[in-house]
């Protein structure tokens, strides 16, 4: 009897894995959580995010799925799925779940188009993602984003921001040459989530990392509200 192989692995579009080369990606984790407070940062963002019991949560990007982890062992009752482009790094986020006997479904895809219908989240979150993709796809990755939730859901995004100490201004001399993290440097990811249509976009924490100033950012989608007559526009200002 022949033992049967994986079908393989569809084309992907484009992306950076989560060190830059696919090789170095069994150093992620070791690394991380060296080089910065990983597991502080993930626990502030899912505690942030107060998923309740039977509430679905989206990681985008979820790679060795350390978040996906945490949020589920934070709120069992929650369906956790995490999502990335990468097929092996999606093997080691499988393996990590499955010896914490967690029941968290895995998918590959990709940020910009999202493999789900609309308003099928209640949560989404995303942590040192965004800053692996170029200005235009960051924005469509935050439309996609937006599409996916509720109205009244809720995104918790976790990635590099504007340097707020001397030191993280230091590293962000070299890090803002690079066109995926300049945005990050910049300030600009608020604005993005923004104008992607979330509101009440707000930085609740931040954080210094050997890589520079790593924020949370969260916002939520409008609830639907009908259409926007000139009345109700000059109500809401
Ligand atoms: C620095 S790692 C962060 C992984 C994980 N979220 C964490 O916080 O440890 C960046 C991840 O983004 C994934 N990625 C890169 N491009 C992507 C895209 N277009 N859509 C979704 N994920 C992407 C990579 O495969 C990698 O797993």
């Amino acid at each position: 009897m022949t033992r049967q192989q994986p079908p393989p692995a569809a084309p992907m579009d484009r992306y950076i894995p989560a060190l830059s080369y696919r090789w170095l990606t069994p150093l992620y984790d070791p690394l991380v959580s060296r080089v910065m407070p990983e597991l502080a940062l993930k626990r502030r963002l899912v505690e942030g995010a107060r998923v309740e019991p039977g509430q679905r949560v989206l990681d985008v990007g979820c790679g060795t799925g350390t978040l996906v982890i945490l949020a589920k062992q934070r709120q069992p009752e929650a369906q956790v799925v995490g999502l990335d482009p990468d097929d092996r790094i999606l093997r080691r986020a499988r393996a990590k779940a499955a010896r914490r006997g967690l029941d968290i479904e895995f998918e590959r895809g990709t940020a910009t188009k999202l493999p789900y219908p609309d308003g099928s989240f209640d949560r989404v979150l995303t942590t040192l993602v965004l800053h692996h993709l170029k200005t235009d796809d960051k924005r469509r990755a935050c439309r996609e984003m937006l599409r996916v939730l509720r109205p009244g859901g809720e995104l918790h995004v976790a990635d590099f921001d504007r340097p707020h100490t001397c030191l993280m201004r230091a590293i962000s001399l070299v890090t803002r040459h690079f066109e995926e993290v300049g945005d990050n440097i910049q300030g600009l990811l608020p604005a993005m989530v923004c104008d992607a249509g979330f509101e009440e976009v707000r930085r609740t924490s931040r954080l210094a990392t050997a890589f520079g100033t790593v924020a949370i950012y969260t916002a939520i989608k409008p609830e639907d509200r009908g259409p926007r007559t000139l009345s109700s526009i000059e109500e809401r200002g």
